[in-house]
């Protein structure tokens, strides 16, 4: 087991008298700048101009130019999209470090894919949340929050200890820090998504499709896969009683044929696909692919996205929705 931490057995002290600055201001920005507050820090936000700087604002932050905030700070938080951050990162950030400071990443993807090089005389470490953003709020001192942390450049001779205070500060009284690595939070993330999210999301849609044209109602079809809600608690239940025991809770007949029919996710051919998409991603090949697609202004993702919003269970999710909530 890697070491963990809680929140309230870590020594915070080293934060003491720091001022904070939150570069970007999104998912993980906002809520780690209110737990931020909440935890007593005194705080910054750097961002550009636009929505977000706004919004922080009107939510009584001080917003100031990326350079400024980098300037003014001693704990530099780097909460923009990985896929802009190389650029931004040389633009506004570098060339305003100083020696001394602590530069927070909440992933690993930059750094462990060599893509930013922060200069040698700075921290450089990792607080990353394994929560989405919006819930890294809703769950502060109430819900345990687990975050991996780990150092990348320890020039101060403090880096972990910076590490597991800022963890301690943004998890709140129900935080909890795991030992990890850049590579480790980078690769996993990125293989999480590639192999099961992907393929859960876009076979939901598969089944809806052969589903339909079997003659079934598109309304009974997503009720049944997910929109009841069911599926919500299912995962919940896996969290709270384990991935295979909360079988017990369903029928015997769910739990013969889920256990039967399932077998075709353990074939070799399906983990042959899994080893081929984590070579991808060790080997930096998905990584050169995404900078790519960034740098010619996301063509497939907006295409892609388009097609996905323009698929008719979008349509029937709308009507269903509106006679759940009714
Ligand atoms: P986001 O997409 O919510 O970021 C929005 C922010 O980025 C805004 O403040 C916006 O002004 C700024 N921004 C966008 N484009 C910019 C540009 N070209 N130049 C300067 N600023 C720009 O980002 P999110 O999802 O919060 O991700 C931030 C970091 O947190 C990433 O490293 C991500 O991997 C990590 N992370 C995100 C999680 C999530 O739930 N979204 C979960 C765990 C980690």
């Amino acid at each position: 087991m890697v070491p963990t931490y809680s929140s309230e057995s870590v020594d915070k002290s080293i934060l003491k008298g720091k001022t904070f600055s939150v570069i970007g201001f999104g998912n993980q920005g906002r809520s780690q700048a209110l737990n931020l507050r909440d935890s007593g820090c005194r705080l910054l936000i750097g961002n550009i101009e636009d929505d977000y700087a706004k919004q922080a604002e009107d939510e009584g932050f001080t917003v100031l130019s990326i350079r400024e905030a980098v300037q003014r700070a001693d704990i530099i938080l780097v909460l923009i999209p990985d896929e802009v951050q190389p650029i931004v990162f040389e633009r506004d950030i570098s060339g305003a470090l100083r020696a001394g400071q602590v530069v927070d990443f909440a992933s690993g993807y930059n750094i462990h894919f060599g893509l930013i090089h922060p200069p040698t005389n700075v921290d450089v470490i990792m607080v990353a949340p394994k929560m989405i953003g919006a819930a890294v709020r809703t769950r502060f001192n109430r819900l345990s929050i687990p975050n991996l942390i780990a150092v990348n450049q320890n020039s101060s001779g403090h880096a972990k200890e910076y590490a597991l205070a800022l963890s301690a500060m943004i998890g709140g009284s129900k935080g909890i820090s795991f030992d990890s690595s850049f590579k480790d939070e980078a690769e996993l993330d990125l293989f999480s998504e590639h192999a099961i999210d992907g393929p859960s999301l876009l076979g939901l849609v598969s089944a809806f499709d052969v589903l339909v044209q079997a003659g079934f109602s598109p309304e009974l079809i997503i009720l049944e896969l997910y929109q009841s809600g069911e599926i919500v608690e299912v995962w919940k239940s896996a969290v709270e009683k384990g991935l295979l025991h909360q079988l017990e809770g369903h029928s015997t007949t769910s739990q013969y044929g889920q256990l039967t029919r399932g077998k075709s996710a353990t074939s070799e051919q399906v983990k042959q696909e899994y080893r081929r998409l984590l070579t991808a991603i060790h080997d930096g090949s998905f990584v050169r692919e995404w900078t790519q697609e960034m740098q010619a202004n996301y063509p497939r993702l907006t295409e892609l996205k388009k097609e996905a919003y323009s698929h008719p269970i979008n349509e029937t999710e709308k009507q269903l929705r509106a006679i759940l909530n009714h």
